[in-house]
This record gives structure tokens, C-alpha cells and sequence, in this order.
């Protein structure tokens, strides 16, 4: 087949109608550019040779179709951009299903790890983990994301924590994002915690020192190609400002991108140091300052919030009301781990509306565009227009609403799940 043709549509949720808007600030995150026909008279074309959409309108507006066409019902359904999830952490070995009961009893994020538990539970688990397993059980989880309408991620390492075993996720993920209908641009996060038995500065100088230059040499050589991204959990007992700067900008030396956790539990500044290096994006942000928002929004750098963690650990939730009235690129992430073991941008859309009063626009371009912008696909993925890629879900509905007010029930929603022109998931 040369085109694929969707046909058939009630509704089409473009987000936006070309190929330079690359995030959407302030007011203009509630005029999103939707198409109706209450005939259902609406389509979309592919051209299946690059994956691009070569058409989106009126279905008599069209003219000539090559001779081959594949033609998909759309049955008066919607159509919407397939969600970029802007930050998730979906390589690790065994779960921390215990830890949710002490976390309900009223132990804090803090106490648990501080008692062996959290992230250096998952360490140890994933440390004693094949490749192999690790993959399989990642191919699983990026199953139950694309059915949950995900197309593509921002993916980290960072339970290993030691040389051997962040190389070993960072393959992981190199591996899946060749050979998975997903796309993923991966993340090292080796200074996600400061492992047992080391310190602050000793596991700043092993990322720097010694990981950071061996991710170099294996992307010059092509052995790892997705790593794109540079993460540090920012944050008191963690990683402080100043070795999480030394951190970042290591990594961007090597070509890789800021984007990290700032201001999650405390307060201590990691926002303004980021906007100052021009950090892409930073995620969580419930402590963020006044000032840290005003930097943001000056620099361009995405606001990836977290409503499911937020939520699981009642948090305050980031003050996001305010991020939008002051044009922070605000966009959203699943933070899919075994913390917040939650993979549904649905779900995260819903969250986002009740917990931190997005509008159901804003969380769509949230959950799109902006996401997109933040792992620096803002101009190719995100929204559904001539030359973007074709990255959509088709909703079995009349308005594509339903798909966050009905909520945590978008499984008998999204009928299609398309990845880059070709059909990656179909509803049973
Ligand atoms: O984004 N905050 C740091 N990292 C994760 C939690 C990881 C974990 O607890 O395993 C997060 O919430
Ligand atoms: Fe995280």
C-alpha cells in the first residue's frame, strides 16, 4: 500500500494545523484546532513510505488517491494525537508492592528508602537481573502502553546506579527502541540515588568520571543510539545543586540533554540552576519557588508534572495553574516505576484535571505536544497535521472528552493505536 486512509471521523483533534508550532503556552492551550463533521465525513492520509500524514479534512476535499489505498473504518469515532508520556522509568526488576502499604500506613517517600527500601530495593533487584528478563518484562510493560494509546516515551536508566548495570538498562532500552513498536528516547539517570555504601561526591565522580565518558565512546560507535537525555534526582539527601550541575552539564558535554527532578519533597533551588544551563525540561516541581517559575518560563524549559506520584504520596501537588498563567511549557508524564506504578496517560490526563486543574484542553496538549517539545520532537510528533508524523488513536466515541471523563476506563475507548503510519494495537 502507498496511503493509509482513515475515513469515516466524527472528530479530529488536531492540537494544532502545522509543522513550527512546537509547545503551546498560556491561553493558547485551550484553543486547540479540532475538526468535526457531525456525517463523520472526516479523514486522515498516510503516506506509508515515510509515516507522515499527507492529509487531514473533509474526505471530498482529498482529489486524487493513489492506486493503492489501505482504508481504516473510523466508525464516527475521534481521532487525536497518541500520547508522548514525557517521563517514565519502566526498566527494573521486581516490584515494591509491600511498600505500598507502609506507604498507606503514613511512612513517607523518604523513610522508606532511608530503610533499605524504594530505589534501593529496586537496585539491588535489577542489579541481579539478566538483560534478558529486563526486556522481557520492559517489552510487556510497552505493550500495555501503546494499548493505552502511548506511542512514544522518555525512558530512564538509574537502578543500577554502578558502571555495569546502567550500561546493561541503557541497552535494555537501546534494544527495545530499535526492536519494539515504540519510540523512546532514553535517559541516564545514574545519579538517581546515591547507592549503599557510597556518598554523595563518590557517585557524582563515577558519572562523571567514568560512566558519562563510556556512554560517549558506545554512542560513537554506534552500540547505544537512543540515549538522548541526562537525569539527576535533584534533591535533599539525593543529589544537592551544585554536584547535579557538575552532572548535567558533564552530560550535555557529551551531547546529551538536561532534563531531571527538581524540587520534589524539598525546596533547595535545582529549578534556577537548570533554567540557567538551559536544562530542556525538569519534572515533578511540587516545591518549586516563585521565582524558579518565572526562570522556567523564561528559559523554555518544560514543566513535566507528575500527577500520579502527587497523588500516591500526597503531595501537594505542583502549583500548575499558576506555571500556565505565566507561560511555562507545562507538559505531563506517567512516571511509570515501581514508586507509582501507574502507565496510563488517560488516567494521568484525569489526575491532571482534578489534582492540578488543567482543563481537559490543556491536559490533552499536556500530554501531546508540549510532551514532545520536551524530549525535543515539539515540531514532528504531538499533533495531527500534513508532514507531522503519524502518531494517533482512534476513540470509539463522539467526543473526544470521554476519553478523560470516563475515567480509568479508556481500555473500551481506544479502539486503533497507530505508530509512525502503521497499526500497532486494535481493540479485541
Ligand atoms: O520520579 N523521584 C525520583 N524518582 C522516581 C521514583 C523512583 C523510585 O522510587 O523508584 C520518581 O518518582
Ligand atoms: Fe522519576
Amino acid at each position: 500500500f502507498r496511503m493509509l486512509l482513515i475515513k469515516n471521523l466524527r472528530q479530529i483533534v488536531q492540537v494544532v494545523d502545522d509543522t513550527t508550532t512546537e509547545f503551546l503556552v498560556g491561553e493558547s492551550m485551550k484553543n486547540l484546532k479540532i475538526l468535526s463533521s457531525p456525517d463523520c465525513s472526516l479523514c486522515i492520509a498516510v503516506d506509508k513510505k515515510d509515516g507522515k500524514i499527507s492529509f487531514v479534512g473533509e474526505e471530498t476535499k482529498i482529489g486524487v488517491l493513489p492506486p493503492n489505498v489501505e482504508t481504516i473504518d473510523g466508525k464516527g469515532g475521534c481521532a487525536l494525537p497518541s500520547f508522548v508520556d514525557g517521563h517514565t522509568h519502566p526498566v527494573f526488576a521486581g516490584d515494591r508492592v509491600h511498600e505500598f502499604a507502609m506507604k498507606l500506613a503514613g511512612a513517607t517517600y523518604n523513610e522508606v528508602q532511608k530503610a533499605g527500601g524504594g530505589i534501593h530495593f529496586t537496585t539491588e533487584k535489577t542489579r541481579e537481573a539478566s538483560e534478558e528478563t529486563l526486556y522481557r518484562d520492559l517489552q510487556r510493560i510497552v505493550g500495555r502502553m501503546i494499548e493505552s494509546g502511548t506511542t512514544t516515551i522518555e525512558a530512564k536508566s538509574g537502578y543500577g546506579l554502578d558502571e555495569e548495570t546502567e550500561m546493561k538498562m541503557l541497552r535494555v532500552l537501546d534494544r527495545a527502541s530499535s526492536s519494539l513498536p515504540i519510540e523512546i528516547s532514553s535517559t541516564f539517570c545514574g545519579a538517581h540515588a546515591v547507592p549503599r555504601g557510597s556518598t554523595e561526591e563518590k557517585q557524582r565522580d563515577l558519572i562523571v568520571d567514568r560512566v558519562i565518558p563510556r556512554i560517549a565512546e558506545a554512542k560513537e560507535k554506534g552500540e547505544l543510539r537512543s540515549v538522548e537525555n541526562i537525569d539527576v534526582f535533584c534533591e535533599t539527601g539525593n543529589f544537592g545543586v551544585e554536584s547535579t550541575e557538575k552532572i548535567l552539564r558533564a552530560g550535555q558535554s557529551i551531547g546529551l540533554t538536561p532534563n531531571f527532578h527538581a524540587e520534589e519533597l524539598t525546596y533547595i533551588g535545582g529549578v534556577e540552576m537548570g533554567a540557567r544551563i538551559g536544562s530542556r525540561g525538569m519534572s515533578h516541581l511540587e516545591e518549586i519557588s516563585d521565582e524558579g517559575i518565572n526562570a522556567m518560563a523564561e528559559a523554555k524549559s518544560a514543566a513535566i508534572l507528575l500527577p500520579s506520584t502527587a497523588f500516591i504520596l500526597r503531595l501537594t501537588p505542583p502549583p500548575a495553574r499558576k506555571m500556565i498563567e505565566r507561560g511555562v511549557i507545562v507538559a505531563l508524564g506517567s512516571d511509570f516505576n515501581p514508586n507509582a506504578h501507574c502507565l496510563s496517560m488517560p488516567l494521568i490526563m484525569s489526575l491532571a484535571c482534578i489534582t492540578l486543574r488543567l482543563s481537559m484542553e490543556e491536559a490533552l496538549v499536556a500530554a501531546t505536544l508540549n510532551a514532545a517539545y520536551s524530549i525535543r520532537r515539539g515540531t514532528s510528533h504531538g499533533a495531527l497535521s500534513v508532514g507531522r508524523q503519524a502518531d494517533l488513536l482512534i476513540l470509539s466515541s463522539d467526543r473526544w472528552e470521554n476519553l478523560i471523563y470516563q475515567m480509568g476506563d479508556h481500555s473500551h475507548l481506544i479502539s486503533l493505536v497507530i505508530k509512525k503510519g502503521k497499526i500497532v494495537h486494535t481493540r479485541t
